[in-house]
């Protein structure tokens, strides 16, 4: 395998615009992105961005079915750099702590725990019982990362997109793919001096 190649699933917690605005990062940075939607996902992309299959599997490079299986990347010879799901919902999270593969994405994840491929999680609710606490613990135990979107203030961020933004660059650093000219923590020292300038 030459070109990066990532997994992406959208599963149906809310923050869609995770998963859509991965696959535009990838994009630019000519990663070949493998989609897969849930059916829950279908509505949060609806509900929330007011966008149907079609328009978010065009950012992608190859869409699979969800219950499809028998796909190439159900299988751990068909190499990957890894898979991303973004959102991931807390039964798509029991799922693959449990080793169920019921789905073509918990299929993946589980392909990509066995061969200690990276596996990242941003898993959201708010506030967590105990089952989903203990399933985030058993995916970490397995080598599976769990990250929550949860934004950071410290840059200022002006808008939506730029917290958006701000997890991503932090997630696509796990899959050694670095975002160019994104803003980086430069220390308390060089952020105090840029505020100072902008007042
Ligand atoms: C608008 C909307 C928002 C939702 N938000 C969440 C959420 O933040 N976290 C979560 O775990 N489930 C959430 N759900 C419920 C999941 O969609 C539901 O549990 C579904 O079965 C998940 O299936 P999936 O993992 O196959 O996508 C939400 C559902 C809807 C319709």
């Amino acid at each position: 395998m030459t070109a990066r190649r990532l997994i992406v699933a959208i599963t149906g917690a809310t923050g869609a615009v995770y998963g859509v605005r991965a696959l535009q990062l990838l994009r630019e940075q000519q990663v070949q992105t493998h989609l897969l939607l849930s059916d829950a996902a279908l509505l949060t992309l609806q509900q929330e961005l007011q966008l149907k299959r079609r328009e978010v599997e065009k950012l992608a490079d190859v869409c699979h079915a969800v219950r499809d299986v028998g796909a190439c990347i159900a299988s751990g010879s068909y190499l990957s750099d890894g898979m991303l799901i973004a959102p991931c919902s807390m039964r798509s999270l029991a799922a693959i702590a449990h080793g169920l593969s019921d789905n073509l994405i918990t299929r993946a994840a589980d392909v990509c725990l066995k061969e200690r491929r990276r596996l990242v999680l941003m898993v959201r609710e708010t506030p967590f019982n105990l089952a989903h606490l203990r399933n985030m613990t058993a995916v970490t135990e397995m080598g599976g990362v769990i990250f929550p979107p949860l934004p950071a203030f410290y840059q200022h961020p002006q808008s939506l997109e730029e917290m958006v933004d701000h997890s991503l660059l932090r997630v696509l650093d796990l899959f050694g793919l670095p975002m160019q000219n994104a803003p980086r923590w430069a220390g308390l020292k060089a952020s105090l001096n840029s505020s100072d300038a902008s007042a």
